[in-house]
């Protein structure tokens, strides 16, 4: 796609916009009030908009390579806390991908510069599941559980976090855990069952 093209499609879009509703954007500058915060990966096939069939306004999201949420990030930590504290999102997602080049990456130990800290962290979940992956035979079927494992410890980091917990306990808010399959569209909701995780971990982690 060339540029020109870009700016002629955003012309388009204007223009549909105002035919349906000519107060569309004039309502969309008065302010934001999304239910979902969904943190994805920067994949260019996995629009989080597109995939969920959402409008501007509807979704707050953050997405970086392999969907990450690190303790230590200040990027995906504030906009976690902006989501939850100010913006009152009621749902978290963290949604990984199939065929995502960032868990590709992080499986084979060669070195890649800058992006080894980042890589660094997925490393680290094969290293917590290194005994279930490493029963799984075919290498194909490994990436793809490793996607999966990587979103639900994902989930665990929104979960460390101390105002996720507040707003667990205060208002019912949920997170959860989706795979999204490139070869079919199709949302997987991992269903993690985070009450069990709790139990186990709960010692180690609980701030509130
Ligand atoms: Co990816």
């Amino acid at each position: 796609m060339e540029i020109a093209q870009i700016f002629k499609n955003n012309e388009e879009w204007i223009k549909n916009h105002l035919e349906e509703d000519p107060s569309y954007f004039e309502k969309l500058a008065e302010g934001q009030e999304p239910k979902y915060l969904y943190i994805g990966c920067s994949d260019s096939r996995v629009s989080a908009e597109a995939v969920m069939g959402a409008k501007p306004g509807e979704v707050f999201v953050h997405r970086n390579i392999a969907n990450l949420a690190p303790n230590n990030d200040l990027n995906i930590l504030s906009v976690v806390v902006y989501a939850v504290k100010h913006l009152k999102v009621k749902h978290i997602v963290v949604c990984g991908h199939y065929n995502c080049g960032g868990i590709k990456a992080a499986m084979q130990p060669d070195d890649m510069g800058i992006l080894n800290p980042w890589l660094r962290n997925i490393r680290d979940v094969v290293r917590l599941h290194q005994k279930e992956l490493e029963s799984i035979d075919s290498e194909e079927k490994r990436y793809r559980r490793l996607v999966e494992l990587n979103v639900q410890e994902q989930c665990l980091n929104v979960v460390k976090m101390k105002e996720v917990q507040r707003a667990i306990l205060d208002r019912n808010l949920r997170v959860h855990g989706w795979v999204f399959d490139i070869s079919t569209g199709r949302l997987i909701d991992l269903k993690i069952d985070f009450q069990e995780i709790a139990e186990h971990l709960g010692d180690i982690y609980k701030l509130v």
